[in-house]
């Protein structure tokens, strides 16, 4: 085995080979999207995925007063559109207006879907759980869709300042 140097506190989490990385969108009246890195699956049954929020985010006070919102999964042609909705802040931008990227009604939730995703994620807020530096959102999944022929080596991941897609498949279990 090589031998291991200590990493620092700060870099620890760098160390991670990457993670999808997702558009959420929210709002009934005002709607908002941003970009979110910190997504999981919490519970298969039933099906709850959560979002790392900081509180700086315009869409943290947002979801604090929302009973839902979506979890969308961009392709890698979206990546412009996912890094302008990852560093402009809706407080004072409408990013779908900018990004041409289009806000269609829920099927289930009153928050918007994102039409250009590969798959929408309904989900109705269940929790807000305060952890460290983020609140995790909880949602409970009402509704999904995907384009036809949907395979997930077509979602994006992102860590440490690169984009890039999932590799080869060397084993299956
Ligand atoms: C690739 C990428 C991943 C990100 N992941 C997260 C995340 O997991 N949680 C978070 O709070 N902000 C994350 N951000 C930052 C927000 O998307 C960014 O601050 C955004 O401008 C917030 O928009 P808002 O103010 O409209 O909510 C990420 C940004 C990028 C570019």
């Amino acid at each position: 085995m090589a031998s291991k140097i200590e990493i620092s506190s700060g870099d620890a989490s760098k160390t991670f080979p990457a993670f999808p990385v997702v558009l959420v969108a929210m709002g009934e009246g005002e709607k908002n999207v941003f970009t979110v890195g910190l997504v999981q699956l919490f519970s298969f049954n039933p099906l709850i995925l959560g979002i790392g929020v900081h509180p700086s985010r315009h869409s943290y006070k947002m979801l604090h007063n929302l009973a839902d919102f979506s979890v969308n999964i961009p392709g890698k042609e979206l990546v412009e559109q996912v890094l302008y909705c990852g560093t402009k802040s809706g407080k004072d931008t409408d990013k779908f207006k900018e990004t041409g990227l289009t806000a269609v009604p829920g099927k289930k939730i009153r928050s918007p879907v994102i039409s250009e995703c590969l798959v929408n994620f309904e989900c109705k807020k269940s929790k807000a759980l305060e952890m460290g530096d983020r609140t995790w959102f909880f949602g409970e999944v009402v509704h999904v869709e995907a384009v036809e022929g949907y395979t997930r080596d077509k979602g994006m991941l992102y860590w440490g300042g690169e984009f890039r897609m999932p590799g080869e498949i060397f084993r299956r279990r």
